[in-house]
């Protein structure tokens, strides 16, 4: 199938919205649909977008998976009850955390997050609903680096040639396939959602397991949970297209106290990009550098290296995993 591209420029954000809600009114008629809000722009915007379409027919859950931000879900809610539109926390902590344990590959890590998602958590809150429908937040930035094989995306099915009516009992409804990050913003505050969530950094869908080299365990999400949170605080006026923290496997040697600390690696990747397609470190003031080191290096326990990724993507990507 091929995607007919909407570049944010070419974007008609009042008629996408009246086409893409009708077209969902069409798809799920007077049956019920069901979402799963992440708070980043993609799954806000169609969170809206199905709000509109079906008021109340739309179920949106918010599924804590463990692997989150520092107060992210809690936030979350409360920004979507504000705006009228009811969210359900699901706590599925424990499950992710299962499935991630003693998985190291960067791609059966993504597997698992997936499965767990969509036939585990999700597949169940569907089943449970009596919903045949699920809106869902790709865009085709996913579809084209999954189809490329660079990286298994967390949400693009179809185009895999994976069918999620069989796969998982329940068809996909995509409204912003032929968006890429720039125009969904551009909708997203045509649907009224506030700044911070327009003009929010993008975060991937398997969220801090995308930036963790190794395991992922409640102890070294802590760790980089940590580090996320003061490397968002100090680069938050940078204007960059998205910054991040990443936890190393390696351990290096380092002293404290005056005894060597066998410790850990945090790596601060910092990009300018305009479609996350193509994108080059950020030149970050060397205080700003320092600033974020020092205070890794105080406040989160263990870490007793910081270093700073200089490598364009491509031939990096964006994310570690
Ligand atoms: P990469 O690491 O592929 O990231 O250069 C490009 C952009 O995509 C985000 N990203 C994801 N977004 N699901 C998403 O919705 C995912 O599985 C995923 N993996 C990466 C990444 O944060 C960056 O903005």
């Amino acid at each position: 199938m091929s995607i007919h591209e909407i570049a944010a420029a070419d974007l008609n954000v009042k008629q996408f919205i009246e086409e893409q809600v009708e077209s969902i009114r069409q798809a799920v008629g007077d049956g019920w649909a069901i979402n799963a809000l992440s708070g980043g722009v993609d799954s806000s915007a169609v969170t809206m977008l199905g709000h509109k379409a079906l008021g109340n027919r739309l179920k949106t859950y918010f599924v804590d998976n463990a692997l989150m931000r520092e107060g992210e879900p809690q936030r979350v809610v409360a920004l979507f009850a504000e705006l009228g539109v009811p969210v359900e926390l699901i706590d599925a902590r424990d499950e992710f955390l299962a499935a991630l344990r003693g998985i190291t590959d960067p791609e059966e890590k993504r597997e698992a997050v997936t499965q767990t998602f969509y036939k585990t958590v999700f597949g169940r809150l569907v089943r449970a609903s009596g919903a045949k429908h699920l809106l869902q937040g790709t865009i085709l930035t996913d579809v084209d680096e999954t189809v490329a094989g660079i990286k298994r995306q967390h949400n693009v099915f179809e185009q895999l040639g994976i069918d999620p009516q069989e796969a998982f009992g329940y068809h996909i409804l995509e409204p912003l396939i032929q968006l890429r990050k720039d125009g969904v913003r551009k909708l997203a505050a045509g649907l009224g959602l506030p700044k911070s969530i327009y003009d929010r950094m993008p975060f991937p869908g398997p969220a801090l397991a995308a930036r963790i080299i190794g395991e992922v365990t409640a102890e070294r999400l802590d760790i980089v949970r940590k580090a996320t949170a003061i490397t968002e605080e100090e680069l938050e006026d940078t204007g960059a297209f998205q910054y991040m923290a990443i936890l190393h496997e390696d351990r290096v040697t380092g002293m404290r106290d005056g005894q060597r600390d066998f410790g850990l690696q945090i790596e601060i990747r910092c990009w300018d990009s305009v479609d996350a397609r193509r994108a080059t470190p950020t030149r970050l003031p060397w205080e700003t550098l320092e600033r974020l080191a020092d205070r890794i290096l105080t406040g989160v326990p263990g870490v007793v290296s910081v270093t700073y990724g200089i490598a364009p993507k491509p031939p990096s990507t964006m994310e570690v995993v």
